[in-house]
């Protein structure tokens, strides 16, 4: 199974909420990067997760593979809102940066708890597997509702699609350094001038990279500047570089660029090499 990442091209922060949550509007956007996720039904009460063989020593640093990965915590919780027991042995292979704002684990959850619910024959409506999704992170639901688009309120838990025209490209890099989510929130200061996502649902939907580029917006950007000096660097040179604004998705610690097309999204590659980033690609 393909598990996608996804790239935050509006993200506004509307208020923070007593449960200790931010209120947002967001527009995510399903990119093409993957990783792989293999399921394979095992001996009940049995859950496992192993990292493809070939994983390096950093992913093995860095993605757990016990009971604290979102893989298995997807898993879990679907035995227990149905009071079923199944067992699974899954292998991931990781090709999404962590820590990055292109919230793989969430759809590494998401993916899982749309595999089991077929593979265990659970029959559960995507409904129960969006409220399920809800208990276990904010962004997990954009994943389950399995779409190329979708302007994302609340927490980020209520998904609504939106439509896209043709395809984009993006140039993303990220630097040595993750971000941690709650450090980049904590650091948010009081929102004035509030940013609505319009522009950027607009440009999505009449397929325009140039209007998209000149609406994409993220709230958390400088918050994530602060708490990364190597990733603010790294947004400084690829504007120089490529001559375009640079984007963070997410709380960072990804930065990319909005392209025209394949061609031009090579051309901005070629000129972001130099920076010579552990992750740098079009995606
Ligand atoms: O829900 P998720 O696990 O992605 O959130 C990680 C952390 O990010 C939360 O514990 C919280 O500190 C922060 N967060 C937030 N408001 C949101 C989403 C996340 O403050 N809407």
């Amino acid at each position: 199974m393909h598990s996608y990442a996804k790239l935050n091209l509006f993200l506004e922060v509307l208020g923070k909420r007593d449960d200790g949550f931010h209120e947002l509007e967001t527009v995510m956007f399903r990119s093409q990067l993957h990783d792989r996720l293999t399921f394979a039904e095992a001996d009940s009460g049995h859950l496992s997760l192993q990292l493809a063989p070939d994983a390096s020593p950093e992913i093995r640093q860095t993605v757990p593979t016990d009971g604290s990965n979102l893989i298995l915590r997807a898993a879990q919780a679907l035995l227990d809102s149905t009071g079923q027991r199944h067992g699974a042995q899954i292998i991931l292979d990781k090709q999404i940066p962590v820590q990055a704002g292109l919230g793989g684990g969430s759809g590494n959850a998401a993916t899982a708890l749309r595999t089991l619910n077929e593979l265990w024959q659970l029959h559960l409506p995507l409904s129960e597997l969006h409220r399920i999704a809800a208990t276990l992170g904010s962004d997990i639901n954009f994943f389950v509702q399995d779409c190329g688009a979708a302007v994302c309120r609340g927490r980020g838990e209520q998904v609504t699609p939106i439509p896209v025209t043709g395809s984009f490209s993006f140039v993303a890099m990220r630097p040595h350094q993750g971000n941690s989510t709650p450090a980049v929130f904590q650091q948010l200061p009081a929102v004035r001038d509030l940013q609505h996502s319009d522009a950027v649902v607009r440009a999505l939907r009449i397929g325009s990279w140039k209007e998209l580029s000149e609406a994409a917006f993220n709230r958390l950007t400088p918050a994530g500047r602060a708490v990364n000096a190597e990733m603010a660097n790294l947004m400084d040179e690829m504007s120089r570089l490529c001559e375009r604004p640079v984007f963070m998705s997410g709380s960072g610690s990804t930065c990319f660029v909005i392209c025209a097309n394949q061609p031009d999204a090579l051309q901005m590659l070629t000129r972001c090499r130099p920076l010579e980033m552990p992750f740098a690609s079009i995606i």
